[in-house]
């Protein structure tokens, strides 16, 4: 059993917890993800891991209700167990493995939409604690629904927030940001990592193919049972299938099928997850 620790809520609908699993804390990386079952007969629900304390023994997860199972699990409370915290699952972040001095003297961006701050926040800290700071856009619909700003602040260079009601930041879309950024305040990029939903990646690496920027994307939103059997997660990137869950969740942005990609998650989603979606847009 996987104690819940401690559980907050972000925004409306967006909780984090903080869940005792040593031996998956011990072994996680940016990145990668996990996968958790409230009770034998729950569903599996594939989350990316948004922080690990190694020395306690816990993982941070981050979730939005968007269905009947993430609504229960909103319910679970401290001191609450989960029946199963699999993980860490899928390859860790390619900027895990690059040699330190190369990825030094790169400039990185980091553009993360909506819940996608979880899994950027882990690869910004893992960076800054490596001595290297990169620039974050963090946006999102309004205020309220910004996520982890005082945390990520303290391991950016710079932090950027773009809101679609200028409630808060820059009053725009992370696209228009960054291009603004690049073209009118002459920021320069070598590397870009996007992950949100995956409209917005499209956009992001359809804009950066433009300028030339590598850019990695997380495909995330495609996974429905993260072990590599249900073929959920296929995708093609450069032409080639491959499964989010196993080769994944990161590629090359700009080789993405995101149109194919996107059609698929819609299949995949439940009646009741696409209701629920269409309510709170
Ligand atoms: Fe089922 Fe990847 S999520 S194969």
């Amino acid at each position: 059993m996987y104690k819940i620790i401690a559980k907050r809520l972000l925004a409306p609908n967006i909780y984090l917890m903080d869940v005792a699993a040593p031996r998956v804390a011990k072994a996680a990386n940016p990145g990668q993800f996990v996968i958790v079952k409230m009770d034998e007969k729950g569903e599996r629900i594939p989350l990316t891991i948004c922080d690990y304390d190694k020395t306690a023994g816990t993982v941070t997860i981050v979730f939005q209700t968007v269905g009947c199972s993430t609504k229960k699990m909103a319910l679970m409370e401290e001191g609450d167990n989960f029946s199963d915290f699999v993980g860490p699952l899928g390859q860790p972040s390619e900027l895990v493995e690059e040699d330190l001095e190369a990825l030094k003297k790169k400039n990185i961006m980091f553009v993360a939409g909506g819940v996608g701050a979880a899994p950027v926040y882990p690869q910004v800290k893992w960076l800054h604690e490596h001595g290297i700071d990169a620039d974050a856009i963090v946006g999102c619909k309004s205020k309220d629904y910004l996520l982890l700003e005082t945390e990520m602040k303290l391991v950016t260079g710079n932090l950027y927030i773009a809101t679609d009601d200028g409630s808060y930041g820059y009053k725009g879309f992370v696209t228009d940001l960054l291009k603004d950024l690049i073209e009118k305040e002459g920021k320069k990029y070598d590397l870009v990592v996007a992950i949100g939903p995956m409209i917005m990646m499209k956009f992001i690496a359809q804009l950066t193919k433009n300028y030339g920027i590598k850019t990695i994307v997380s495909m995330n939103p495609v996974m429905v049972d993260g072990t590599g059997m249900c073929g959920g997660c296929r995708l093609t990137v450069g032409g080639v299938t491959k499964f989010a869950c196993v080769d994944g969740p990161e590629f090359d942005g700009h080789l993405v099928d995101f149109n194919e990609a996107m059609r698929r998650s819609t299949q995949y989603q439940t009646e009741e997850g696409r209701a629920e979606i269409e309510r709170q847009k």
